[in-house]
């Protein structure tokens, strides 16, 4: 897959919700429950962080929901990209970008959503072909105000700005003319999953869909 090939997929995925749910999964028992509370609530997007233990698997048992497009985020290695892609991830996300990580989405076929802070990492990856990029991490570098400086001098890409969203910041980032999503992790709250309290998952997701 060429980096515009890949960078076209993230596209189509970041304007399927106005959010995407970052998800930190510990228990492999929460993964299917979590997912179809997250789909039935209009968000099917999903990022599964490879940051536990259970996230490999529970990427497998997310992938069969229908519905929902899993996909892994926080790669940061080549072995990530081979190890979500054999896990059934479906696009990957990245805080940054590294050479041996492009080049090992590209050679698996996994499309991207790489991370860029600054408008010199956003110009790196613009000449690689990558046109769709994740803003990380969004609160720290500046917020929507950031972002929004962007969009004239960087007008060719659009942007899924992470990293210290909610549901009350999150309309700022996406009135901004480059921002297509915003990704966040308050729609799974860890208190909720433990509880198994997946009605209040789907009632969270079912209000950042409507943003
Ligand atoms: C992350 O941890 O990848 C991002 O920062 C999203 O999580 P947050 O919405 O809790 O910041």
């Amino acid at each position: 897959m060429t980096p515009t090939e890949a960078s076209a997929a993230a596209l189509d995925l970041c304007r399927m919700a106005p959010v995407i749910p970052v998800l930190v999964i510990d228990d492999l028992a929460h993964a299917r429950p979590l997912a179809e509370a997250l789909v039935a609530g209009g968000l099917p997007v999903l990022e599964v962080t490879l940051r536990t233990p259970a996230a490999l698997d529970a990427i497998r048992a997310m992938a069969a929901v229908p519905g929902g497009v899993v996909g892994a985020g926080t790669l940061l290695a080549p072995e990530d990209v081979a190890a979500a892609k054999a896990a059934g991830a479906r696009f990957g996300v990245s805080p940054g970008a590294t050479d041996r990580l492009l080049d090992a989405c590209e050679s698996n076929d996994l499309p991207l959503l790489p991370g860029a802070a600054t408008a010199s990492e956003a110009m790196r990856l613009l000449e690689r072909g990558y046109t769709t990029q994740k803003f990380f991490p969004a609160e720290a570098s500046g917020g929507a105000p950031a972002l929004k400086s962007f969009a004239s001098p960087l007008p060719r890409i659009t942007f899924c700005p992470t990293g210290g969203i909610d549901l009350k910041k999150a309309p700022d980032y996406l009135s901004a003319p480059n921002c297509l999503c915003v990704g966040g992790s308050w729609v799974a709250p860890k208190d909720a999953m433990q509880a198994g309290d997946w009605g209040r998952i789907e009632a969270l997701a079912r209000e950042a869909a409507g943003l």
